[in-house]
C-alpha cells in the first residue's frame, strides 16, 4: 500500500514564533511529500525488479527517503504550539518522562544543553535524538547523519537539522533553532513514546 503525507497535528502558524508559518508549510507540503512520494516510487521499482543487481541499485533510494518519511512523520508529532496558542508545548510536566530526564541528565535544562551541544556537532544534514535504550534502561541522546532514521534506541524526540527545517528563519545560526525549538517539545507524546518503550522493554 502507498505511503501518504500525514496531516499535521495543528495549524501551519501554531508554531510561531518559535517555527514560521513559511517554513511549516514548505517543510511539510514540499520536503516531507518528496520523501512519501520518492519512497512509494522506490517501493513500487524494486516490486518490479527481477535481479540482485536491480534491488541492490534502489537501497540507497528506499533507506534516504524511507528514514525521510519515518523521520518527519516523528517530528510533526513532537512538536506542538506553546499555552498561549492552546497547546502544551514546552511543558514538561512531573511524571515518568521527567523523572527518566533527571535520573539521566540531572535536570531538563541539562538536558536541552547536552542535546543543542550534540546535535550542532552534526557535520552537514542530519537528527538530534533523545532516545530510550532498552538494554540499559535510560534516556540517551544520539545523532544520525542525513536521513538515517534512529534504529539503536528508541525514538523519544528528534528535531531535524537539516538547513530546510530552520534557514528561512534562522539563517546560519543554528544554536537560535536548537534554542528555540525546545518551546515547542511536545513532552506529552514524547512521555507516551517513553511509556510505550518501558513497556516493550519489560516483554
Ligand atoms: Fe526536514
Amino acid at each position: 500500500m502507498a505511503h501518504t503525507l500525514p496531516d499535521l497535528p495543528y495549524p501551519y502558524d501554531a508554531l510561531e514564533p518559535s517555527i514560521s508559518k513559511e517554513i511549516m508549510t514548505l517543510h511539510h507540503t514540499k520536503h516531507h511529500q518528496t520523501y512519501v512520494t520518492s519512497l512509494n516510487a522506490a517501493e513500487a521499482a524494486y516490486a518490479k525488479a527481477s535481479t540482485p543487481k536491480e534491488r541492490i541499485a534502489l537501497q540507497a533510494a528506499l533507506k534516504f527517503n524511507g528514514g525521510g518519511h519515518i523521520n518527519h512523520s516523528l517530528f510533526w508529532k513532537n512538536l506542538a504550539p506553546q499555552p498561549a496558542k492552546g497547546g502544551q508545548g514546552g511543558v514538561l510536566k512531573p511524571g515518568p518522562l521527567k523523572d527518566a530526564i533527571e535520573l539521566a541528565f540531572g535536570s531538563l535544562e541539562k538536558l536541552q544543553k547536552e542535546f543543542n551541544a550534540v546535535t550542532l556537532g552534526i557535520q552537514g544534514s542530519g537528527w538530534g535524538w533523545l532516545g530510550y535504550n532498552i538494554t540499559s534502561k535510560r534516556l540517551e541522546l544520539a545523532t544520525t547523519p542525513n536521513q538515517d532514521p534512529l534504529l539503536h534506541l528508541v525514538p523519544v524526540i528528534g528535531v531535524d537539522i537539516w538547513e530546510h527545517a530552520f534557514y528561512l528563519q534562522y539563517k546560519n545560526v543554528k544554536a537560535d533553532y536548537l534554542t528555540a525549538i525546545w518551546n515547542v517539545i511536545n513532552y506529552e507524546e514524547a512521555e507516551r513514546r517513553l511509556a510505550e518503550a518501558v513497556s516493550t522493554s519489560k516483554l
